[in-house]
């Protein structure tokens, strides 16, 4: 997700300047900020009340214009950017670009920019292939500027060949990963688990807990807004599937282990789900029938894995950080301290999770972590709080092991 990031969308004068409203839309659906400068050329192919339309804001054209100098100002308006985009980039602008040159309104917010560039040129094959634009090219990417495409397909003009403007959303992706390519977690994977499991009894009924997964999603959704390529193995839950996380959906103990095992190598392992510490033995195919003698079934259980335990003991499999919590109604910090090491993880985070606090199923959450330096006590706070101060420790001690 683009998360709040503030695009300057430059569309100059080629015929896939109509699919920038498109591409603005896109943008804006991932939760960028888009304002557009549309050149003179940009302006014979799609509107300005269009692209004002999909950005919701002012379509700025004219270098001269002294209304916009005075809301805005050329330098303002490519500073104020967190990435200029140019879509579509056409031979001429790109000359520009290399070349220094600033005669209107995008060429100067160009000039003026202080601020990373992605082009995604559209040109007529032979425009593509001439010695001019080859040259022109070189010299922006070695001054960093970044490229999207073009595509080889049908052009406009009636020729097949490169030069074709990539597809919105794949230039919506590009700039996605431009962005994540700067967060502090990129090239690096997470695995987190949450949620309850479901023991089967019998095909109607089951053995499960209050677990919510509330704080397990929470902490896969501030990985991955770090940049880390994160999977979630979550048993069953309300909670809606975090934007961005691969979502591997279990209902066991057994399965969970399984899905966590088939993701690994990951650097980080969060397992937060309430795991069913037993399982009915042998799960009725049939529904259990009450006897004529009205006797409750006897239940016999067996253990089930220990995920966190075996993910802290896989040998050169293990991740980097293994992180497991501590649901506890008596003496915490005892107990989780005690867990941590039985089970072999690098850190715990331990929650009171007496009915009075409201932990499971609510919204906030006491936790204290407990690290080999000691236990560290956090206020109460939301579990999207808890699960971003997660995150950021996990930044902080990966990034200082790497
Ligand atoms: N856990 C696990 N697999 C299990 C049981 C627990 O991976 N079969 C993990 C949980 O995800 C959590 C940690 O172990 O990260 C501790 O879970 P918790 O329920 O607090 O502890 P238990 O190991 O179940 O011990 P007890 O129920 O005796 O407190």
């Amino acid at each position: 997700m683009l998360d709040n990031k503030k695009i300057l969308l430059i569309v100059s004068g080629g015929i896939a300047a109509y699919k920038c409203p498109d591409l603005v839309r896109r943008l804006r659906q991932r939760a960028a900020r888009v304002r557009c400068v549309l050149t003179n050329g940009g302006a014979e192919f799609v509107t300005p009340l269009a692209l004002g339309a999909v950005s919701e804001d002012k379509v700025y054209q004219d270098l001269f214009s002294l209304t916009d100098e005075d809301e805005m100002g050329h330098i303002r308006l490519s500073r104020e950017a967190d990435l200029v985009l140019v879509a579509p980039a056409t031979a001429n602008i790109l000359a520009k670009m290399a070349h220094g040159i600033a005669d209107d309104l995008a060429s100067t917010a160009l000039m003026a920019s202080d601020k990373p560039i992605l082009c995604a040129p559209a040109m007529n094959v032979r425009m593509w292939e001439n010695p001019a634009t080859l040259e022109n090219l070189a010299t922006l990417a070695k001054r960093g500027v970044g490229f999207i495409g073009p595509e080889e397909g049908d052009m406009a003009c009636g020729e097949w060949g490169l030069g074709r403007m990539s597809e919105p959303d794949q230039i919506a992706d590009a700039v996605e990963e431009f962005f994540r390519q700067e967060l502090p977690l990129n090239g690096i994977r997470s695995l987190v688990t949450s949620g309850p499991t479901l023991e089967a009894i019998d095909p109607v009924r089951y053995l499960a807990n209050r677990s919510s997964g509330k704080q397990g999603h929470a902490i896969a959704t501030a990985l991955s807004r770090l940049g880390a390529a994160t999977t979630l193995v979550s048993g069953p839950s309300h909670q809606p599937d975090p934007v961005g996380v691969k979502m591997v959906k279990v209902e066991t103990a057994v399965q969970m282990l399984d899905a966590c095992e088939s993701t690994l190598p990951v650097d980080v392992a969060i397992l937060a789900a309430a795991v069913s510490d037993w399982r009915v033995e042998t799960a009725e195919i049939s529904k259990i029938k009450k006897g004529s003698d009205k006797k409750p079934p006897a239940l016999t259980l067996v253990e089930n894995p220990d995920i966190l335990a075996t993910l802290s003991a896989v040998g050169n499999a293990r991740p980097r950080l293994v992180i497991g919590f501590a649901a506890e109604t008596d003496d915490v910090i005892a107990n989780a301290t005690q867990k941590r090491a039985k089970k072999g993880c690098d850190w715990i985070v331990a929650n009171d999770v007496k009915p009075e606090t409201g932990t499971f199923g609510g919204d906030a959450n006491t936790v204290h972590l407990i690290t080999e330096d000691g236990v560290e006590d956090w206020p109460t706070q939301s579990k999207a709080a808890v699960a971003e101060r997660l995150a950021e420790r996990v930044v902080e001690t990966l990034t200082a092991t790497q």
